[in-house]
């Protein structure tokens, strides 16, 4: 059969905590053709810890692109019409790897977190009491706790006012952010070290590692990253936009292993290997910045919040960066071309969102599929006054509370499976709606309505839950993958490409959902506040 011819096609890599995949749009109408998903293994070897293989990555990237393509020539599509590809990626996680054998440094990160649960022994790994050693080939993901007492120690040592770290970067001293799970490499894993005195170490969040390996890898890779994931590894000066001395001096991170920054739309290299051998990689924006883009949210004032993993609410504060006043992080949203102006974005980060469902899946079992939490929700349509807070790595925005876990409290005899699964769903929307306050505080014009997308905006009852519990309408496109098609957006727009214009002719292709509040404001209040007790609760567990 005659292939069809459709003009110029653009691929995107969303690389998630949960899973990657590679998508394939149409640069005219932003119509997504085809695409691939490979879900990511997670592990948990230590309380706390989350680590991923950062060789599992590239290979499911490359297995999605293959796949792809695959299903493209299915539909008569030729793939020579893919002219660019973009990458978004889980932002934060942290992986060092040799540049002469392209091998991750690390061999897992074997460390106690608390003193009563000891690590194996590994005679690769410096193991300082009270620290850790990693298994075979991972990565320390941005939800990962094991730092929690390198922060500790940091805080106490913070150069000036406390002001230092949030005044250069926009973010608060976490676990949660890169530099620190960094230094613990460099402090705990001996083959880092090593290969950081023979200059053979490289360090990058996914976006580098990504990069560099589909570009060549030890042979002639690009080691580079983007001005918005640069932003979350917390030695990055937002507003000079370029890693900041004293902030490496601060974390004794070497300057010398860090990656170039470059903006979010412009050629970084050529494919060297597969389907797509030869095709330019020209966009690259960590996940929340890309799905900003993708829902076209490029004005001033205009959020969208994304269901993935975690949950992330970014507002639009155009070309100013504001502090918070109110526990949100300062992040560059977007540089859209090495010439164009920075952008930045507020943003509230909810740590658990999807990843409570998967927890029910894959922890309790009480469902064998993610999508089976609706049909157990809808059955009751309820909680029954069940609360869960699913705060498993802490509790991020607005509380950036390291000493809270996970509970689920209100149970009575009749509780079961049905209210506990409502009950997680209604604490993604709970946390949405902190969010929500704490980014109206700052910004003083309350939002109207909110933009919503990623995957579990598919769950009809989550939507129209967050649309009663924030008592404003959500409104959600036809087409949920906004972060794929933000870094499709930027590749296709980057100089020497030029296939998409950020204002698509077209956009027949993407229509509405919309969900009204449909229980009243007092119900709603009294909901809230009662899940506001049950955060409370969590507060403190770990000392
Ligand atoms: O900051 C972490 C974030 O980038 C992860 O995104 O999609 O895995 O929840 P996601």
């Amino acid at each position: 059969a005659k292939k069809a011819v459709l003009g110029p096609l653009v691929g995107a890599v969303d690389q998630g905590t949960s899973s990657t995949r590679f998508l394939v749009f149409n640069s005219k109408t932003a119509e997504l053709l085809s695409h691939h998903q490979v879900e990511i293994k997670q592990e948990f070897p230590r309380e706390g810890w989350v680590e991923q293989d950062p060789k599992e990555i590239l290979q499911s990237v490359y297995e999605c692109i293959e796949k792809t393509c695959e299903k493209l020539g299915q539909l008569n599509i030729d793939i020579s019409n893919i002219k660019a590809i973009g990458v978004s990626n889980q932002r934060e996680t942290t992986v060092v790897w040799d540049k002469l054998t392209g091998e991750p440094l690390y061999n897992a990160v074997a460390a106690p977190v608390s003193p009563v649960s000891p690590g194996p022994s590994d005679p690769v790994a410096v193991v300082p009491s009270g620290s850790s050693v990693p298994a075979a080939g991972t990565s320390s993901v941005w939800l990962d706790l094991r730092t929690q007492s390198t922060v500790e120690n940091l805080s106490k040592r913070i150069p000036g006012n406390n002001n230092f770290v949030k005044s250069k970067t926009g973010l608060p001293l976490s676990t949660y952010f890169s530099a620190v799970k960094l230094r613990w490499l460099l402090d705990n894993v001996r083959k880092v070290q090593r290969a950081v005195e023979e200059d053979r170490a490289l360090f990058g969040t996914i976006d580098s590692w990504l990069i560099w390996s589909l570009t060549g890898g030890a042979n002639g890779g690009v080691h580079c990253t983007d001005v918005t994931n640069a932003s979350r590894t917390m030695l990055f000066n937002i507003h000079s936009l370029e890693w900041d001395k004293e902030l490496c001096e601060f974390f004794e991170i070497p300057m010398k292993i860090l990656p170039n920054v470059r903006s979010s739309s412009e050629i970084y290299g050529l494919m060297k290997a597969g389907a797509l051998e030869g095709v330019p990689i020209s966009g690259c924006l960590g996940d929340q910045s890309a799905a900003l883009v993708g829902q076209m949210c490029f004005q001033d004032g205009q959020a969208k919040n994304t269901y993935g993993t975690g949950c992330f609410l970014l507002c639009n504060t155009g070309r100013k960066c504001v502090f918070s006043e109110h526990g949100l992080l300062t992040t560059v949203a977007y540089k859209l071309g090495r010439d164009k102006p920075v952008y930045y974005a507020l943003e509230g980060s909810v740590a658990i969102a999807g990843a409570v469902i998967r927890w029910l899946r894959d922890n309790l079992g009480i469902i064998q599929t993610s999508e089976e939490i609706e049909k157990l929700a809808k059955e009751v349509g309820t909680s029954y006054g069940c609360y869960f807070v699913p705060a498993f790595s802490g509790l991020y925005a607005p509380y950036w509370e390291p000493s809270a876990r996970g509970i689920i409290c209100g149970l009575t005899q009749f509780t079961n499976k049905c209210h506990i699964a409502f009950a997680a769903l209604e604490a993604v929307c709970f946390q949405t709606r902190e969010i929500l306050d704490a980014m109206n505080r700052d910004c003083g014009i309350p939002l109207s309505h909110l933009q919503v997308d990623g995957g579990m905006t598919n769950n009809k009852i989550l939507m129209q839950l967050q649309a009663d519990i924030l008592y404003i309408p959500v409104v959600k496109p036809s087409m949920p993958e906004t972060t794929a098609l933000g870094a499709a957006m930027a590749a296709g727009a980057a100089e020497g490409v030029g296939v998409w214009s950020l204002e698509p002719e077209d956009l027949s292709a993407v229509t509405m959902e919309r969900f009204e509040p449909q229980i009243n404001a007092e119900e709603s209040e009294i909901r809230y506040s009662t899940w506001k007790k049950a955060v409370m609760k969590s507060v403190g567990w770990v000392t």
